[in-house]
């Protein structure tokens, strides 16, 4: 069986590692794909590096442009590459522009697709990333679900066939790099223990509105009055802020480029809070027992509210000492052993 697994951001960098780990494991012919979405260094060769990823066998050298650009110029340059290896399958993960260009070719070529991540569904149907999931799991073969709630939002739309719960890969990598994780890191920042917040904020309705992004960033200083927000600025981020002149707002803020795997999580060991629109980054706040505020209209991870809040832009600092009024099951995304399921199911599907 030879499997070929195309990636190209950053939360898919992170998601290959346990992937790729588990089929040299389990002796299966895996040829990887980079589409080059994200091309800065510190949102993509940093994590093929410090997350010890197998050098990608082709790089499509496609950087983020439009989105018909990126998965237009994305499939182009894959099908080649599908036609080339004559894989038995071909694997995406998660919701990215590179997701969808990936499962578009399988669906053409005719040749299997596994969508790992699969049946996430959240308001605003409008946004890519929403777009991206419903497409791509509409023409997959095997979808592998990170929760109970994503296997009936898959219900809900009449796919039932191939669809396995495993848990979610990225707990997997969690418990496996523990021991890695840079607990000083708060250190290096001159941050105090439990005294500071880390944001992270990336997605287009959040920052490509000049309104929105001035709104956010009024709540961040406002914060900052109260204790230190990091904020590791996400490129599309740092573009809009410049575009907007919003730059005044950043004074009072600790502004860091986008930081590697051990760094975030070492910093997130230690913080008060996580303030983000990121779907990973509010799961592993929880697996630290850290509480998210979600500066998004909805989240895929409902499984998680009550102990994480959803905010609205300009409210998001009314949320900041609210406690959780639940606490979710440790095992609520898996016990840690998705990756192995994943790769097993793959064999007994289509070896
Ligand atoms: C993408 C994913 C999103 C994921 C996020 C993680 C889509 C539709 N969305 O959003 O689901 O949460 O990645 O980061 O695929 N840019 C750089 N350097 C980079 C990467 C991006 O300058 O290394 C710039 C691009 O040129 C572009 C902007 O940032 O102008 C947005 O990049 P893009 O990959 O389209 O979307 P993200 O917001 O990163």
């Amino acid at each position: 069986m030879k499997v070929l697994s195309l990636v190209g951001a950053r939360p898919q960098f992170i998601q290959e590692a346990v992937l790729n780990k588990e089929f040299i494991k389990q002796g299966v012919n895996e040829v990887l794909v980079h589409s080059g979405q994200h091309y800065d260094y510190n949102m993509s060769y940093s994590f093929i590096e410090t997350l010890d990823i197998k050098k990608p066998q082709y790089f499509l050298g496609i950087k983020a442009t439009t989105h018909a650009e990126t998965t237009g110029q994305t499939m182009i340059e894959f099908e080649k590459i599908a036609y080339k290896e004559k894989p038995t399958v071909i694997l995406v993960n998660g919701d990215t522009n590179t997701t969808l260009a990936g499962a578009l070719v399988a669906a053409k070529l005719k040749i299997p697709l596994v969508h790992v991540e699969a049946g996430i569904r959240m308001e605003p149907k409008t946004m890519p990333e929403e777009i991206n999931r419903v497409v791509t799991d509409h023409v997959s073969q095997l979808l592998t679900c990170p929760s109970k709630l994503t296997v009936a939002n898959l219900k809900k739309e009449g796919i039932v066939n191939g669809v396995h719960l495993v848990g979610d890969v990225m707990y997997d990598l969690f418990l496996a790099m523990k021991s890695n994780f840079d607990l000083e890191y708060h250190k290096k920042l001159v941050l105090k223990e439990n005294n500071y917040v880390i944001a992270t904020i990336h997605r287009d309705y959040n920052v490509d509105d000049p309104h929105v992004l001035e709104a956010i960033l009024k709540q961040l200083s406002l914060i900052s009055a109260e204790m230190s927000v990091v904020f590791p600025l996400h490129p599309r981020t740092k573009k809009r802020i410049k575009q907007f002149g919003l730059n005044k707002y950043l004074k009072k803020l600790l502004i860091t480029e986008p930081l590697n795997y051990f760094q975030l999580m070492g910093l997130t060991r230690n913080t008060y809070k996580v303030i983000t629109d990121s779907g990973g980054y509010q799961k592993e706040a929880f697996y630290f027992q850290k509480q998210a505020i979600v500066v998004m209209p909805d989240t895929g991870w409902r499984e998680l509210l009550g102990w994480n809040y959803l905010a609205d832009s300009a409210k998001i600092s009314s949320l900041i000492y609210k406690k959780p009024i639940c606490i979710p099951p440790q095992d609520v995304y898996g016990k840690g052993n998705a990756g192995h399921k994943i790769v097993s199911l793959l064999k007994k599907s289509f070896q």
